[in-house]
């Protein structure tokens, strides 16, 4: 999704904006661009695709920028107008002495649009953005005061927006402001950084200022002011990011989103630190605030999330379901929004999200909020939106994700439902203790179990290789590792744009079972367990209509050998606990597959990683 930099201080701009812009790429984006400040006017520069092309495209203009100390940059992930040069950020007002990035949508832009064209302005792109360009220019030409004119243009815009904002008019001076939409300053010794999020200047600050809603922020290399709509100045509320500059490096691995598959054990390793001692002594999980007394009386519960975060929250139901007894719904927050739910003070709701950025999740929290609901955070930032509406909030501390499929904050995320789900059965006495201690102890035990997956990935990749040419691809399941087949299936059409569709596995014979053919692959996920006969019988409704079989499981049971032409043994595990051991091959063959492939593994076409748009 689109991300912004920006840079007034005394460096040479263009390799902040550019290094800023790269730390951002994860996010996902289609063209990038930047606006410098040169000696008499401000230069944009654009370029379609990756970051490289921009790169190149300003090798021959080096001489135009390299004094600079002032810019503004932007990553573009399309959503109205294609991804083309005239639609890359910057984007400028009719004299291009007004330059702008914008993050969000601008849901008013057609009337604003239709206004400014009648005053004379000529609009060059396709974009909700351009709008903003006009209208702020618009509102400078008024007053003269570029701060001001932020302020009366944003009182017009509706829908989302994080803005960064120069004008040739000012050699030293960038204002900012955001709505729904992340943004924060970094502060430095005669420097200021603007950034849709903290890789992009971690490197030279830790010293930063989150941005609320309507707040408009101006900065010199060496003054800060921050105001609010009513142009009010309020205090700086100034923190140290508690992070260190990661170099986002590979670490030998081909892509990242190997190697962050290959920190899964580790991620499950870090979250049990202080959290789950030994199988005898509860789970302690001081990060939920709600009190004893309020745990044991709660009789619903409500999760959201987008994506693979949906997913496990699809496996926290079932877990706090079976072990806690208490009613929960789980939803994509997308669809959460738009209908009258069932929400008070008596509900918990439990938001989840890797980036804690997801605009349709964001949402859905601050809607519940408003209800009076207690909102617990389930995420891998800390320092996000969302974990900043939090009443609790569960940091999985998975470390950056980078590749734009989730991996190890999925796992990380499981895990999360594991504790919470467990700690609460613990209070409410919810389900017999020698079941408790059972899945704290195999819960200590997975990481060496991932391990031995992750060190023998022979069968996976020859399976990935022999389905790396279909076009469809259908994933069953049922009970707990239902939504492993929605996940499973996910990967693979996220990274390799195959067909892929997760089925509960009884519902095969309700419709899907007519696609199958002798060209079909169908990945049975067998776990040993409650549902395992069941799945095991629509295995054989599916092999009896030709389809090429592949089990996952970690039963040797020999009839396996007869069904199935391809199969896949993760270790031994209970079905509770399955979900986490079952994801990994799949991971690993949605991986396999796209890399045959050549596909662009860790930034696949029209995905991002952090959607900040509903
Ligand atoms: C995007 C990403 C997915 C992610 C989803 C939800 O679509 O590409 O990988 O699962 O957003 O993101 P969240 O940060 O809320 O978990």
């Amino acid at each position: 999704m689109c991300g912004i930099v920006g840079y007034v201080g005394y460096r040479s701009v263009v390799d902040i904006l550019l290094d800023g812009l790269e730390q951002l790429e994860y996010r996902g984006y289609d063209s990038s661009g930047i606006a410098v400040k040169c000696e008499n006017d401000i230069k944009v520069y654009k370029a379609i695709g990756k970051l490289n092309n921009l790169r190149e495209e300003l090798k021959s203009h080096v001489s135009e920028f390299s004094k600079s100390t002032m810019g503004i940059g932007h990553i573009r992930w399309a959503t109205h107008g294609a991804p083309t040069v005239l639609n890359a950020h910057p984007h400028t007002c009719n004299h291009g002495d007004l330059v702008l990035v914008h993050n969000g949508i601008i849901e008013n832009y057609k009337e604003l649009r239709e206004r400014l064209e009648k005053r004379g302005c000529v609009f060059k792109s396709q974009t909700d953005t351009e709008v903003a360009a006009h209208l702020i220019a618009d509102k400078y030409n008024e007053t003269g005061d570029l701060t001001e004119a932020v302020r009366l243009a944003t009182k017009e815009i509706e829908g989302a927006y994080a803005l960064c904002v120069m004008h040739n008019d000012h050699r030293t001076t960038i204002v900012a402001t955001k709505r729904n939409a992340p943004l924060l300053v970094g502060l430095g010794d005669g420097e200021y950084l603007i950034a849709s999020d903290v890789p992009a200047i971690i490197k030279y600050t830790k010293k930063a200022m989150y941005l609320t809603d309507n707040q408009i922020v101006t900065v010199t290399p060496n003054s800060i002011k921050l105001i609010n709509q009513e142009g009010v100045e309020v205090p700086q509320k100034i923190e140290m990011l508690p992070w260190e500059p990661v170099a986002l490096s590979k670490m030998g691995y081909k892509h990242f989103m190997l190697k962050e598959i290959h920190e899964q054990p580790d991620v499950i390793r870090n979250i049990l630190v202080g959290k789950l001692h030994t199988a005898a002594e509860p789970v302690i999980l001081n990060e939920v605030k709600l009190t004893k007394d309020t745990l044991k009386k709660l009789n619903r519960i409500q999760i959201i999330a987008c994506g693979t975060s949906l997913h496990a929250a699809m496996v926290g139901k079932y877990l706090i379901e079976t072990f806690c007894g208490i009613s929960v719904d789980v939803e994509a927050s997308s669809e959460y929004i738009y209908r009258q739910t069932v929400t008070d003070e008596h509900t918990l709701v439990i938001g989840v999200s890797q980036s804690g950025e997801t605009a349709d999740t964001l949402t859905a929290i601050k809607q519940a909020k408003s209800k009076g609901s207690h909102i617990l955070i389930i995420t891998n930032r800390p320092d996000s939106s969302m974990a900043r509406e939090a009443d609790s909030l569960l940091s999985v501390n998975a470390g950056i994700e980078v590749s734009v499929a989730a991996t190890k904050s999925y796992i990380a995320q499981l895990m999360a439902f594991y504790l919470l789900s467990l700690y609460m059965a613990e209070i409410k006495e919810s389900t017999d203790l020698s079941i408790i201690q059972s899945i704290k102890n195999e819960l200590m035990l997975l990481p060496q179990k991932i391990e031995q997956v992750l060190s023998n990935t022979d069968e996976i990749q020859k399976c990935a290789r022999k389905y790396s040419g279909t076009k469809d691809f259908i994933y069953i399941a049922r009970g707990i590792n239902l939504p492993t087949a929605l996940e499973g299936a996910l990967k693979l059409k996220e990274i390799s744009y195959i067909n892929a569709t997760g089925y509960a596995a009884g519902e095969l014979k309700h419709g899907p079972i007519a696609m199958l053919d002798e060209s079909m692959p169908v990945l049975s996920i067998l776990m040993k367990g409650i549902v395992y006969e069941k799945l095991l019988s629509n295995s054989e409704e599916a092999k009896a209509r030709n389809a090429r079989m592949i089990a996952l499981t970690n039963s040797n049971d020999p009839k396996l050998d007869e069904l199935f032409d391809c199969i896949i043994r993760v270790p031994e595990v209970q079905e509770f606990l399955s979900p986490i051991l079952a994801v990994i091959p799949l991971q690993l063959i949605a991986y396999y597959i796209a890399e045959f492939l050549g596909k662009d593994v860790d930034q696949p076409r029209n995905l991002a990683k952090s959607v900040t748009v509903e």
